[in-house]
């Protein structure tokens, strides 16, 4: 029998890093060297992440080279400029003022990759999406971690992949999921960023949680 129990107080941290954690941008991140050790407690929490069929389905690429991450912020520019195409007049005005990475402000940058399995996995088979998902988990878990150690992480996803997976020697079956950049910070806001400029506004839960069935 498992007999690890949680105190309240466990719960309430639990709880308070989830709340306070943060997708951090350039303009929050120090110049502060990030450890090896930092990193490597940030990875432990990854391969702990569960996974369909317990396939483990991560692979990480550790950016600490200055010109593989201008090689990378490039990219980044160029799909920037395009998707801003894709708002209204109105809204593209804020968009391109905002600080959407923070691939040149931080000490690492990790790029986070899904390997297929050559075989047959538990609970992959009707979904095979379930797999990419799993990396996603990982993915979460680092985010609380790096909270937890008051460590800045930003997801950035407006990328090419391929042109990344190409930039980053990554084995042609391999699937970016995401673009992480780790950082010690000036500050973490209280809220989401996009919602303090107004961009987003939170969902209440009653909006989205049915009970049954979705109603006719
Ligand atoms: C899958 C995913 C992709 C994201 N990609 C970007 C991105 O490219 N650039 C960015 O600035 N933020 C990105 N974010 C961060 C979100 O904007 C952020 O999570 C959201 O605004 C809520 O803020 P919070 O994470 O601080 O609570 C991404 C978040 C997720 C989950």
């Amino acid at each position: 029998m498992n007999n690890k129990y949680f105190t309240e107080r466990q719960r309430a941290t639990l709880q308070e890093i989830m709340r306070h954690r943060r997708d951090v941008r350039g303009n929050r991140f120090t110049a502060e060297p990030l450890s090896d050790d930092v990193v490597q407690q940030i990875l432990q929490v990854a391969e702990i992440s569960p996974s369909v069929g317990f396939s483990q389905p991560w692979e990480f690429v550790i950016i600490r080279d200055q010109q593989t991450k201008q090689a990378i912020a490039s990219v980044f520019a160029a799909e920037n400029e395009k998707a801003k195409q894709q708002f209204s007049e109105e809204k593209r005005q804020q968009y391109v003022n905002l600080k959407l990475e923070g691939i040149l402000n931080t000490p690492v940058n990790i790029a986070v990759f899904y390997r297929p399995s050559e075989d047959g996995v538990l609970g992959q088979t009707s979904m095979q999406e379930m797999g990419e998902y799993s990396v996603v988990c990982a993915v979460q878990n680092m985010w609380l971690m790096s909270r937890a150690l008051n460590v800045g992480m930003g997801w950035v996803s407006i990328l090419d992949p391929q042109k990344v997976k190409k930039i980053l020697n990554a084995p042609k079956k391999n699937k970016l999921i995401a673009y992480l950049c780790l950082g010690y910070v000036d500050e973490f806001l209280e809220s989401p960023e996009l919602e303090q400029l107004k961009w987003e506004s939170r969902v209440p839960l009653d909006r989205v949680v049915h009970q049954n069935r979705y109603k006719d």
